[in-house]
């Protein structure tokens, strides 16, 4: 059994001082390690290389016992408890206040309705991406990926406030309230979080879920959802599928490209990813942003021409393109990370663009969809209504494997034991 303390400032409760005196390898960061009582008998490591020393921490456990390990807040959130359990460890875990949960109690705000999102060791695109689309969303932030970091990729295009809590419990505490672009210009002291608030949203009412909001209650939308230009959006039927093979999630980030009314940036939206339409018609993006309104999200309108407009963007992990020919689809493949989805009306442009989308890597595949709805007519009767057929061609970057089937059927019919009889 290894005991795993956390440690935020506060003075360590009897339970873990206990464990620490009786320790026989400490393992702990170099700030925790200076500031705890670690006894002179015991062996400590500097947790820098996290696996050189879960090497160390197994090989102690397995002779003598006596391990105790040293995190910051909670280990069990986005912490060190998760790596000893993968490696078969049992701990006994004596948690502190995690530095989210001190960070939002600093800035005296909720958080419950708050994404928790760790930029610590990972890749900053996603965190990024949740902050784009999400008005209350903390960052564990690490080497490379700090304030300066987050506030570069968010402004100028999404105006946020900052409350970077540096040092949560230590000696150097200290919390700061700015926006993005300060953010990239001042020094910041490790550790810190950084909480990312959009205060021009309104808050969120009292949910029943932490973090990420349940996903939309319905999605493919009717074109009636809308505000469109004679009958220029992507139809429910059509945008179902699309939506189907552009999967997004909180932490992506999707460009609508042609976006026409925004139906597919604002669908993505609702998914929680962060979205982009791109338009190069002044009016379509007026009309865009009034629907963004209309549907209570966050959308970025960049209005252009494609594929011109697109080199400025941040890369996206799908694309949608409702508009423009095969060289904006080759653009949108060259930069897509995952997938791009086209919508087109013409038969010719078909080959085409399975061509640009294989020349940019891209597995591509094609299928046409054409929906007639039922439609009332006079006497209690309907016809089907059938509505223009459309291609959708997408690829996808190295697709995964899609689970198989079993080869066989497996179920057979199982004669059940009779059940004991009983007197009553
Ligand atoms: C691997 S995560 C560990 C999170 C930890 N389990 C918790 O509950 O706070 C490391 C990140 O937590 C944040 N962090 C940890 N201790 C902190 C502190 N005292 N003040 C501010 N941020 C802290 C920083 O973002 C740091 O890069």
């Amino acid at each position: 059994m290894i005991t795993v303390i956390g440690h935020d400032g506060s003075p360590l409760p009897e339970p873990a001082r206990q464990a620490l005196a009786e320790a026989a390898l400490v393992v702990g960061g170099a700030r925790h390690l200076a500031a705890l009582p670690v006894p002179e008998t015991a062996r400590t490591v500097v947790m820098g290389d996290v696996t050189a020393a879960l090497e160390e921490i197994g090989e102690q456990a397995e002779k003598t016992g006596g391990v105790v390990v040293v995190a910051s807040g909670d280990p069990g959130f986005f912490g060190i408890v998760r790596a000893l359990r993968e490696r078969g460890h049992r701990v006994r875990v004596l948690p502190a206040i995690s530095s989210v949960a001190a960070a939002f109690a600093r800035a005296g705000l909720p958080w419950d309705d708050a994404l928790v999102v760790s930029a610590h060791g990972r890749e900053l695109r996603r965190a990024v991406n949740a902050c784009r689309a999400h008005p209350k969303v903390a960052v564990l932030t690490g080497p490379g990926a700090g304030p300066a970091e987050l506030g570069r990729a968010l402004f100028p295009q999404h105006p946020r406030v900052f409350v970077v809590c540096e040092d949560l419990g230590g000696p150097h505490e200290r919390v700061v309230r700015c926006r993005p672009a300060e953010a990239t210009t001042r020094p910041w002291r490790d550790p810190n979080v950084v909480l990312v608030l959009d205060e021009t949203r309104p808050a969120a009412p009292r949910g029943w879920i932490a973090g990420a909001r349940p996903g939309p209650d319905r999605w493919a939308l009717p074109e009636e959802a809308f505000e469109h230009r004679g009958s220029v959006v992507t139809k429910a039927e059509v945008r179902a599928f699309a939506l189907a093979r552009l999967g997004p999630r909180i932490g992506d980030l999707i460009w609508d490209v042609g976006a026409g009314s925004g139906s597919v940036a604002i669908e993505c939206a609702r998914f929680g990813a962060a979205a982009i339409a791109v338009e190069r018609d002044a009016d379509s993006c007026e009309r865009i942003r009034r629907n963004v309104r209309a549907h209570g999200v966050r959308v970025a309108v960049s209005r252009g021409r494609a594929p011109a407009v697109l080199e400025h963007l941040p890369d996206p992990d799908a694309v949608f393109v409702g508009g423009g020919g095969p060289q904006v689809v080759r653009a949108c493949a060259a930069r897509a990370l995952r997938t791009v989805v086209v919508a087109l009306a013409s038969l010719e442009r078909v080959r085409p663009t399975l061509d640009a989308l294989t020349a940019e890597g891209l597995t591509a595949q094609a299928v046409q969809l054409q929906a007639a709805r039922l439609a009332p007519l006079p006497g209690d009767v309907h016809r089907l209504a059938a509505t223009n057929p459309v291609f959708v061609v997408w690829g996808d970057r190295n697709p995964a494997p899609l689970p198989s089937p079993p080869a066989s059927p497996s179920r057979r019919p199982q004669t059940l034991a009779p059940l004991p009889e009983t007197d009553q």
